[in-house]
């Protein structure tokens, strides 16, 4: 059986959506915080169990019976949440229920060093920029009320964009499409002319 995590979002869905094409719903289930959330996705036969990060005990119960478990990672930076505890408890979980392999989400360009805490001429027309320094930045978004934890993430973005790590095209991604991989810089020119 196959588990995915992250299913209510917008990335678990798509995928889970996906598999639906390839496999029967026997052989995939979900584990998400608010099952009433994927409903829908019960409704079409998907065994659909309650599975908090934050709460390992309910991970046992979630990825029982899984030999493979898609762990898409969460977005607890930005409510004040340890993104990297809460990934280990779903990988000692999987270990602990027998899971054979674990394919992980992450982000791009994801290493030690990123500065990111866990697109001109094509439009034919000018393009002002103005640059702003992240003190600049972040006392306008204190501003404005946003909160400093999704502040720090926001910030953590544009320094990482900065240092070109986005732009890093990793291997792996060619391997798994069986192609070259689309640039950013395509995919605008063919959305926009
Ligand atoms: N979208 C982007 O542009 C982007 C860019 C870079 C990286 N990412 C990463 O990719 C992930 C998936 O992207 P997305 O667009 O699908 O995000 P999303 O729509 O916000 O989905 C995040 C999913 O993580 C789940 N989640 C949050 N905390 C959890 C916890 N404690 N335990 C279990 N599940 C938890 C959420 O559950 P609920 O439905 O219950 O909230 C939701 O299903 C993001 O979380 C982020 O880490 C996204």
């Amino acid at each position: 059986m196959l588990v995915v995590t992250g299913a209510t979002g917008a990335l678990g869905r798509a995928i889970v959506l996906q598999l639906l094409e390839r496999h029967a719903t026997g052989e995939i289930a979900v584990s998400v915080r608010d099952p009433e959330k994927a409903r829908d996705l019960a409704e079409l036969g998907i065994r659909v169990r309650r599975g908090d990060f934050a709460e390992p005990p309910t991970l046992a119960h979630a990825f029982e019976g899984a030999s493979q478990l898609l762990l898409v990672s969460s977005n607890a930076a930005s409510y004040g949440g340890d993104p990297i505890a809460q990934h280990r408890s779903a990988i000692d979980a999987a270990r602990v229920a027998g899971v054979r392999r674990i394919v992980y989400t992450s982000h791009m360009a994801a290493s030690s060093r990123s500065a990111f805490p866990p697109a001109s001429e094509r439009l034919g027309r000018p393009i002002t920029r103005h640059v702003r320094s992240d003190d600049d930045l972040r006392a306008a978004m204190i501003g404005r009320g946003m909160p400093i934890r999704v502040i720090d993430v926001v910030l953590g973005l544009y320094r990482a964009s900065r240092a070109a790590e986005f732009a890093t095209v990793d291997p792996t991604l060619r391997h798994m499409l069986g192609r070259n991989p689309s640039s950013m810089r395509d995919l605008i020119a063919k959305t926009i002319g």
